[in-house]
């Protein structure tokens, strides 16, 4: 049994903006199945959703403040949350990144600096509580500098860095590790200067003592100028101590059987009642409710990562063919804009929600027909994986954690029951339609596309599976 210190900036259903929270709420859970002893770390945000008041575990003093350590679980679950307590730091409303407008927290660099010198002195097991884990366990850059800081210290646990998402790394002016205090062996390019920035992100890539990005295809793709963001040497330096496993998903909450936020539960053997969800999901969105037209889901940030200008430049010719489409989602303003505009110019072909909402999220996985997520670069994605278990045939580009998770529709796969999707390769709007255009003609043959919808409700996206490739790992660094 090891002992596990999972140190993550968000996790489901304390608080979440996007698929981290989701690994982090589940992957944890899948590992103390396994046996495994582990608790997570995450700051006290005002915004985290506590089933139970959280206890008060111990104070400790570091770099001049003093910071309370509480103790809670993840609700419905027996695994223990620390939360670091730190009002003037993490006590405000809303996301834990940004602000309403979208800009960074001015002082991001202060709370996650902090947040990482508490992890590291429960790593140490400094705050005193008899447990000193094997395993530190990282995820992003807001937990970069623990493997930095523990590379420091005497006999540390050994270290693993996940990678979400390359995309964020956590760069602040140069200036600001001085700010910071952080000790100056760290600071040269070896360490965590880049290009003369402070980079938090790289105090996992360096000083971790393995790697892991959340798909196979992503492993070797951010090993290339179009993924690294200039850290692609780095990662290839580092190969042998970098892998791919890809996420699970958490069938508790993510089952038509079960779901309890749809309409109607359905199983592969009962897969004629989606359509009494997609009926719900066309009146919910003010479409016209016709179970013949093929409908069409979106659910995501509304970034560029996520191909939405693919889909904005799309649209005026979508709406020309029979569909609909619904878009669940916030994110850049400008984008919000344009889909808005569209949305009014065509009221009975797009509809949009534009927010963060739970549970119609599920709604649009159990009604939609069709998912489309047609990302620039996708770490792992999840939705594509919720998709497949409610019989919705995603259309993904072939990247990242799409390419290893969805099956596309060709003679041979059709021939062998192993399709699942429709897989496009260039990320343009031309392939994106060709995509739809492909989907839709597949659609029109239902006994085809039945087939499809069960060989997709019949993928084993368990956690268990990835949980056990993360212990594998972990015995094999400690
Ligand atoms: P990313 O982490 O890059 O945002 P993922 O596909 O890994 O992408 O995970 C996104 C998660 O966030 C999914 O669980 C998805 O359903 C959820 N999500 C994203 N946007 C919204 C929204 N507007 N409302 C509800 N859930 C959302
Ligand atoms: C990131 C990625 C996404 C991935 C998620 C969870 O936010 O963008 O692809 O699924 O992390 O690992």
């Amino acid at each position: 049994m090891k002992k596990i210190l999972f140190v993550t900036s968000e996790a489901h259903p304390l608080i979440k903006t996007g698929g981290l929270a989701d690994v982090s709420g589940s992957l944890p859970k899948a590992l103390a199945e396994l046996s495994q002893d582990i608790k997570l770390i995450l700051p006290n945000y005002q915004a985290l959703k506590i089933h139970e008041k959280a206890r008060f575990l111990c104070s400790i003093r570091v770099d001049n403040r003093n910071v309370n350590i509480l103790e809670t679980h993840i609700p419905g679950s027996s695994v223990t949350v620390w939360l670091v307590d730190y009002p003037v730091y993490y006590n405000y409303p809303g996301n834990p990144y940004v602000d309403e407008q979208g800009q960074p927290w001015p002082i991001n660099a202060e709370r996650f600096a902090l947040f990482c010198r508490i992890a590291v002195e429960a790593a140490m097991d400094r705050i005193h509580q008899g447990w000193k884990p094997d395993i530190v366990h990282c995820n992003d850059w807001q937990s970069g500098l623990v493997p930095a800081l523990l590379s420091l210290e005497q006999d540390p646990p050994a270290t693993v860095f996940t990678i979400h998402n390359m995309a964020y790394q956590g760069l602040f002016p140069g200036r600001t590790a001085a700010a910071l205090n952080l000790p100056g062996k760290l600071w040269n390019p070896a360490g965590l200067e880049f290009h003369e920035m402070l980079s938090f992100i790289k105090g996992g890539l360096i000083y971790a003592d393995y790697i892991t990005t959340v798909s196979p295809t992503y492993a070797l793709e951010i090993q290339t100028a179009e993924f690294g963001y200039g850290l692609e040497g780095l990662l290839e330096h580092r190969k042998e101590f970098l892998g791919g496993i890809i996420n699970g998903i958490d069938l508790d909450q993510w089952s038509p059987e079960t779901d309890p936020y749809i309409f109607q539960n359905f199983t592969v053997e009962t897969l004629d009642k989606k359509s009494l969800n997609k009926a719900e999901l066309q009146k919910k969105f003010g479409l016209p409710v016709n179970e013949r037209i093929p409908l069409l889901g979106l659910i995501g940030r509304l970034v560029e990562q996520k191909g939405i200008d693919l889909i904005l430049e799309s649209l005026p010719e979508m709406v020309a063919l029979n569909m609909q489409f619904v878009l669940l989602g916030s994110g850049d303003k400008e984008f919000e804009k344009q889909l808005q505009q569209l949305a009014d110019l065509y009221p009975d072909k797009i509809a949009l929600n534009i927010g963060y909402d739970e549970a119609l999220a599920h709604v649009i996985e159990a009604g939609a027909d069709v998912f489309l997520m047609p990302s620039r670069f996708e770490p792992c994605g999840l939705n594509q994986m919720y998709s497949q278990r409610y019989g919705t045939i995603p259309i993904v580009r072939k990247t990242g954690g799409l390419a290893d998770t969805v099956v596309d529709a060709l003679p041979e796969t059709l021939a062998n029951h192993t399709a699942t999707g429709i897989v496009f390769n260039e990320a343009s709007s031309s392939c994106l339609l060709e995509a739809i255009k492909r989907a839709l003609i597949l659609y029109s043959y239902s006994d085809t596309w039945k087939k499809m919808q069960t060989n997709a409700m019949k993928m084993n996206f368990s956690w268990q599976r990835s949980a056990e490739q993360y212990l594998a790992l972990y015995e094999k660094i400690k």
